[in-house]
């Protein structure tokens, strides 16, 4: 049953990306079947029922699609029986730098995500009950890096969940490859970038508590060569 799911699961959010171009079906087919970070969200239940969530740094959109075919399919009974419940969000925004990614999320779900062009160290945030950032913010420096959790903090009632996926810069071996990875994989994508603001997995923690998050880390390399942790964080 669950491989069975899996697969379903995987088609239905990859789906969408044909209507955005042979580049973005194959990405997204590539990164969902490959990242343990989709799978996880749900098999561990962290994104709880939200009127709205946030995605900064969303790419082309991927985690939309897969909440929302997630919960497609819970509702239509095609749902692992031992897994929670996949989240109910009535409304998902997508903040992404590169337009090209914003035109691909806005090609693949039309309207049933709302996806904007923007820098998440300037835009505004507006309210929200999840906020979730994977794997983009070693791209913006130190100092911006607490701007945009102090915002977070300031959108998210107390409670709110925040979520992010960072790299371990204590992880050694693992770590420095999936640097190398993630370089070549902007390159390729047409990026430039000259350096990563990384910090250990001690300093996450401490940066996430003294901006008002109260955080449980989770591994979530489970398949891959990395050493990524989830931080699930609650505002208090
Ligand atoms: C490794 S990708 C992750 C994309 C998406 N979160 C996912 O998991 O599929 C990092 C993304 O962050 C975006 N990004 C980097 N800096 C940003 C910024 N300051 N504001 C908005 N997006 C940014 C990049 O353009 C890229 O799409």
């Amino acid at each position: 049953m669950t491989a069975d799911f899996r697969r379903i699961l995987i088609d239905r959010a990859t789906q969408p990306y044909y209507a955005a171009g042979s580049f973005a079906w194959h990405f997204a087919r590539g990164k969902l079947r490959g990242d343990p970070a989709f799978f996880g969200l749900l098999e561990h239940g962290l994104i709880p029922d939200a009127g709205r969530l946030i995605d900064l740094g969303c790419g082309q959109g991927l985690l939309a699609s897969w909440l929302l075919e997630a919960r497609a399919l819970h509702e239509s009974g095609n749902w692992p029986p031992h897994w929670p419940a996949a989240p109910k969000i009535k409304e998902i925004w997508g903040l992404e730098l590169m337009p090209k990614d914003v035109d691909r999320a806005r090609a693949a779900l039309g309207n049933r995500a709302q996806f904007d062009l923007g820098n998440i160290c300037t835009a505004e945030f507006g309210k929200t009950e999840v906020a979730i950032i994977l794997d983009v913010l070693h791209y913006i420096d130190h100092d911006a890096q607490e701007g945009v959790l102090r915002r977070i903090h300031a959108s998210l009632p107390a409670g709110g969940t925040f979520i992010t996926r960072i790299g371990d810069a204590a992880g050694g071996l693992p770590f420095h490859y999936s640097n190398w990875v993630d370089r070549t994989v902007f390159y390729l994508r047409g990026h430039r970038i000259s350096r990563l603001y990384c910090r250990t997995l001690n300093e996450w923690l401490a940066v996430l508590e003294r901006n008002g998050f109260r955080v449980k880390p989770l591994p979530m390399h489970k398949g891959t060569p990395f050493c990524n942790v989830m931080l699930v964080a609650q505002a208090v």
